[in-house]
C-alpha cells in the first residue's frame, strides 16, 4: 500500500515507518518536525516527507494514498494542559480536517492513533474488571478529551469507501531513535541511571498499560492490512495484560534491569485518578496470531543499554527529551509562535 504516516518524525513514528517499509509498504511521511531533534544515537533515515503544520495540509498531501496512519500530536497531558486550544485545533479539529481530505481523496483506510486515556478514572473502585473498548469513556484531560472529539467525529465519516480504525494505545515505552523520556518507563529508567534512583513522584498505586513502541508498530502493520470487516469503524486496545502493571511494579522491574538502583516513592504528588487495567483482547481475536513481544523488564533492559550506549546525560534527559521543555526552548528562542507554528 502507499501510505501516509503523520507524525514520522515522533517517538513513535521513528519505530513504525521502517516496520511498514520492511512489511512491503510505501511510506510517505507528514510533520512539523517539532522533536526532530530529539535523537539518541545516530540520526534515524527518515522516508520521504513533507515538513508541513498539520493545521495547514491541502488535499495534494493526501491524493494518491491507499491508506493514512495518523499519528502527529501534541502527544501527552502536560502538553495538552500547557495551551488546552491548541490541543483541540491541533489534536482534534486538524485531524478531523485530515480525515474528511482523506476520505474525499479516496483514501480507504485511517489508523488514528487514539489512547487507553480516553478511559481516565474509569475503572471499579476495586480495579477487579478489566476495561473493555465498550467501558464509558471518562477522560481527566484536554488531550484525552481531545482524543475522544476525534474518535466521534471519525465514526462519523465512517462509509462503505472509508474505514476508520482507532488504536486506542497503552502508555508506549522501550527505546526509539527518536527518543521520549517523559513517558513512565523511559522517564525511571533514565533516572536511575543518572541517579541510582527509581523515583516515584505518585503513591505507587495507579494502574497502568504499557506497551512497547516495536508492538504498535506491528500492530498498526496488521491493522493496515486486515480484512476490512475486521476492522472497520472500531476500537482497539493495543496492548498486553501482562504489561498491566502498578508505578511501584514498573518501578521495580526498573530497579531490577539498572543494577543497584532503589526504589524511592515519595508520594509527594499524592494520588492519580487515571488506574485503570485494560483488556486487550480484542484487537487478538480481530488479527488471529497477534500479540505483543515485548515485556515492561525486557523493555528495561533494552533501553538501560541504548542509554549507556549513547551516554544519556542530565541535560538530554530533561530537556532534550521532554516534549514540554522542548516546546517551551523553541518558544523562548522565538524559534516557533504561541501556537507553536515555526516562525520564517
Ligand atoms: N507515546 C505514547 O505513550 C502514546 C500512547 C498512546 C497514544 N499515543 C499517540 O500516538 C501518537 C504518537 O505519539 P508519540 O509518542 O510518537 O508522540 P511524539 O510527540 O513523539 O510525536 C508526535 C509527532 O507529531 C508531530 N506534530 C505535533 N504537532 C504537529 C502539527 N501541528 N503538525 C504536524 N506535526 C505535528 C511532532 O512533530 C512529532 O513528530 C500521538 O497521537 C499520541 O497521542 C502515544
Amino acid at each position: 500500500m502507499r501510505v501516509l504516516l503523520t507524525g514520522h518524525q515522533g517517538y513513535l513514528g521513528t519505530v513504525m515507518a521502517p516496520v511498514l517499509a520492511a512489511a512491503g509498504h510505501e511510506v510517505v511521511g507528514l510533520d512539523a518536525g517539532l522533536f526532530a531533534d530529539c535523537v539518541l544515537g545516530p540520526t534515524p533515515a527518515d522516508p520521504p516527507g513533507h515538513r508541513v503544520d498539520l493545521r495547514d495540509i491541502t488535499a495534494d498531501h493526501v491524493a494518491g494514498f491507499d491508506a493514512v496512519i495518523h499519528l502527529a500530536a501534541l502527544s501527552n497531558d502536560p502538553l495538552g494542559s500547557l495551551a488546552p486550544e491548541l490541543t483541540y485545533d491541533i489534536n482534534h479539529h486538524a485531524s478531523v480536517r485530515l480525515a474528511r481530505l482523506a476520505r474525499d481523496a479516496g483514501v480507504r483506510r485511517f489508523l488514528y492513533a487514539s489512547t487507553c486515556s480516553v478511559y481516565g478514572a474509569a475503572g471499579d473502585p476495586d480495579l477487579s474488571n478489566l476495561v473493555g473498548e465498550d467501558a464509558p469513556l471518562r477522560p481527566v484531560t484536554p488531550y484525552a478529551e481531545s482524543k475522544v472529539r476525534v474518535e466521534d467525529d471519525l465514526h462519523a465519516l465512517a462509509d462503505g469507501d472509508f474505514t476508520p480504525v482507532f488504536m486506542r494505545n497503552a502508555t508506549a515505552f522501550g527505546h526509539s531513535p527518536r527518543l521520549r523520556a517523559d513517558i513512565v518507563l523511559n522517564n525511571l529508567v533514565g533516572h536511575a541511571l543518572l541517579s541510582g534512583e527509581v523515583l516515584v513522584l505518585s503513591d505507587g498505586t495507579p494502574w497502568r498499560p504499557l506497551v512497547h513502541a516495536a508492538d504498535i508498530a506491528r500492530a498498526f502493520t496488521a491493522a493496515l492490512s486486515a480484512p476490512r470487516e475486521a476492522v472497520h469503524d472500531r476500537a482497539f486496545n493495543i496492548g498486553s495484560e501482562i504489561n498491566n502493571v502498578t508505578v511501584a511494579e514498573i518501578a521495580e522491574q526498573v530497579a531490577e534491569a539498572v543494577s543497584g538502583a532503589k526504589v524511592r516513592i515519595t508520594g509527594e504528588n499524592g494520588a492519580d485518578p487515571r488506574s485503570y487495567r485494560v483488556d486487550f483482547s480484542r484487537f487478538r481475536a480481530a488479527i488471529p496470531g497477534f500479540d505483543c513481544e515485548w515485556t515492561v523488564k525486557q523493555g528495561a533492559l533494552e533501553l538501560a543499554d541504548a542509554y549507556r550506549e549513547h551516554g544519556l546525560t542530565q541535560e538530554d534527559f530533561e530537556r532534550r527529551f521532554t516534549r514540554l521543555a522542548v516546546l517551551r526552548a523553541a518558544s523562548d528562542a522565538g524559534a516557533v509562535d504561541d501556537t507553536l507554528r515555526w516562525r520564517g
